[in-house]
């Protein structure tokens, strides 16, 4: 098929180009958050819905009704819900949060949140994200404290869309005095972030009013009912348009004897991409060509695009991890740094702060981060501010400078949302989440741009890593040996380069001083050549580690700042360090510590145990 031009999602995205599409047309889908204050009737209002559009399955609200006659319970519409939910294991495709139900425009996914910070952490996880909000306002109560919480937080998460809900208006009189007031007041706040509602409808989730059809009970609204802002509501454009990103998820073997050829797997955020295209990953920066795009259970296609689980094949084999991100070469690239500025919310009973190591999750990477600096923190529910907090408490917002451990590649929200959002997780939960506002320099930005470069302009050998790695039996790594002067680093090191040797293995001993008087030989006893050495160090354990090598280096002292810089230029899952000398003299984190060199022999014997167990040298078969 030649140039042909195709549609998606009712013809809101048109794209023209040279492929061979069976991608299929969907009906639109959007999924909408209910937020509010606790009891405003989120729930009920769903279940009104639910009811009023004959999306219940057959017989459903009478046997509701039914079983509160019989226990002597007012009938209550949010019980539809909670009644759904039970038929999530016989297959319905409902459960406690979210809601399925369709209008002749849309699909919609309601998702409805019981308490607040359950809320909170679906909009986080972005498990069902929202592109639109109901916020639901009790009538009598007012505006309170997580009316105000939930529309700033659906703002930070860039979600500009929201119909607000005046409910209970059978417990005013119908009042249009008091819906007036309360939508001045909301508007007003809202307006401070620059959120403007699309509409205000006063509303009886219980009776009924202005859900599904207009209410003789407030003539005096000549606006919308509930199901007609639900489908007012504007579908974002599939983000077809942005750069192509792809947050690779895996990387797998094809299983069939002899194919050398390597799966990268993951889900388009943004995007297309066709065979052929040239790809690069960040933030390695390495590159290659399209060469297939596998599906499953279809044939191969051409072309793939966003929201589409893709698996794809490339040119040359790359040494590429999860948590990368794959772009389009010719197309505005990923950033790539240690150092953000962020906006984040933060949900954990604990309050974040500056002394502890929380993880950074992006797309599919996950990094160790820490707080460097607290620039403000905000509280949601009255926007005060304080820029002199050293902790973040739970349930307040704040925005703040965080350092990664290692470097990770991300958009700006404001440029690409889908991969400039971020979650925290401690202790293997949720804690909080946000938006990436800025991207800062870091002290490896310097040598981050010659390794991106190299990199990029790296000619690949048709032998694999993978291929080197089963050949002699070990994945190649870099064993750093540092601590304090005289304190037998190169003994162990010559010792160890022995005992590997003897046991087969392609290993190598490097001391600092063999690269000091050649490599270096140019930049020696020069000003601040330390992070020069230590960059051409680096270089130098790159290509010897391509080479497939174990390579063991010593060096004096090495600080966090060091072993930062060797690890943006070598991949930091293929560096192990060793601290010998009972004083730990830097700020170094290492791997193993050599307290006391007695036993030398029993000690290369406890390195070469713990290097099996990291699945640095294979046992031979
Ligand atoms: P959480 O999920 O706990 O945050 O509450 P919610 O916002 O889902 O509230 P829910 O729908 O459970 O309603 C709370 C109470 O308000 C229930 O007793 C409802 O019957 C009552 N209620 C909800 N809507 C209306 C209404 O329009 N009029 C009146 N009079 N009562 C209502
Ligand atoms: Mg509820």
């Amino acid at each position: 098929m030649m140039a042909e031009d195709w549609r998606r999602c009712a013809g809101k995205v048109t794209c023209r180009m040279e492929a061979t599409i069976t991608l299929p047309v969907e009906k639109q889908r959007m999924n909408i958050v209910i937020a509010g204050h606790v009891d405003h009737g989120k729930s009920t209002v769903v279940g009104r819905l639910l009811a009023d559009t004959n999306t219940l399955p057959e017989g459903k609200l009478e046997r509701i009704r039914e079983t509160c006659a019989h226990n002597s319970k007012p009938f209550e519409y949010a019980f539809l819900i909670d009644a759904l939910k039970d038929e999530q294991s016989q297959g319905v495709t409902i459960d406690s949060a979210r809601v399925f139900f369709n209008t002749a425009r849309r699909n919609y996914i309601l998702i409805d949140a019981p308490g607040h910070i359950e809320f909170l952490k679906n909009m986080v996880t972005g498990a069902s994200r929202a592109e639109a909000a109901l916020l639901v306002i009790d009538a009598e109560e007012g505006v309170q404290e997580n009316s105000r919480r939930h529309g700033y937080i659906l703002s930070m998460l860039g979600i500009k869309q929201i119909a607000v809900l005046i409910n209970k208006m059978d417990l005013v009189s119908y009042k249009q005095e008091t819906f007036d007031s309360i939508v001045r007041e909301y508007r007003e706040f809202l307006a401070n972030f620059d959120l403007k509602p699309l509409c205000c409808i006063p509303v009886s989730g219980m009776l009924g009013d202005n859900i599904a059809a207009l209410s003789a009970n407030m003539p005096w609204h000549n606006g919308k009912t509930v199901l007609e802002a639900l489908d007012d509501f504007e579908k974002e454009e599939m983000p077809l348009k942005k750069p192509f990103r792809m947050p690779v998820q895996g990387v797998y073997k094809f299983t069939r004897f002899g194919d050398k050829r390597r799966l990268i797997v993951g889900t388009v955020q943004t995007g297309s991409i066709q065979v052929g295209d040239r790809v690069v990953f960040y933030p390695s920066g390495k590159k290659s060509r399209i060469n297939s795009i596998e599906a499953f259970n279809r044939s191969p296609q051409s072309i793939t695009q966003t929201g589409y689980a893709t698996a794809f094949t490339l040119d040359e084999q790359l040494y590429i991890t999860r948590g990368e991100i794959a772009c389009k070469e010719n197309e505005v690239t990923a950033k790539v740094t240690t150092r953000l500025r962020v906006n984040l919310f933060w949900l954990g009973r604990e309050p974040m702060t500056r002394k502890k190591d929380y993880f950074l999750k992006v797309g599919t990477a996950k990094v160790p981060a820490r707080i460097e600096q607290i620039i403000r923190v905000i509280d949601a529910s009255d926007l005060s501010a304080s820029n002199k907090k050293e902790k973040i408490e739970r349930n307040d917002v704040a925005e703040c400078i965080l350092k990664l451990s290692r470097a990770i590649a991300f958009d700006l929200t404001e440029e690409i949302a889908e991969t400039g959002r971020f979650v925290i997780v401690d202790n293997f939960e949720i804690r909080g989440g946000g938006i990436i506002r800025e991207a800062l320099a870091d002290k490896q930005a310097w040598i981050r741009d010659k390794v991106l470069l190299r990199n990029y302009k790296w000619e690949k050998s048709i032998i694999s890593q993978e291929q080197r790695a089963e050949k002699y039996n070990q994945k190649s790594t870099l064993i750093l040996i540092t601590g304090g002067k005289d304190t037998g680093k190169k003994i162990l090191a010559k010792k160890l380069e022995a005992r590997l040797f003897e046991d087969g293995k392609v290993v190598y001993f490097l001391g600092i001083g063999n690269v000091l008087y050649g490599v270096d030989a140019d930049i020696k006893g020069k000003n601040n050549g330390r992070s020069e050495h230590i960059r051409r160090l680096a270089e130098v354990a790159h290509i010897l580690l391509d080479a497939g090598l174990i390579l063991i280096v010593t060096a004096v002292e090495l600080t966090q700042e060091d072993l930062e810089l060797i690890k943006t230029a070598v991949s930091p899952d293929r560096i192990e360090t060793i601290w010998v000398g009972e004083n730990v003299t830097t700020d170094i984190v290492y791997d193993f510590h050599v307290e006391k060199m007695e036993n030398l022999d029993e000690l290369v014997g406890k390195i070469k145990e713990e290097l099996q167990n990291q699945g640095i040298i294979f046992r031979p078969w």
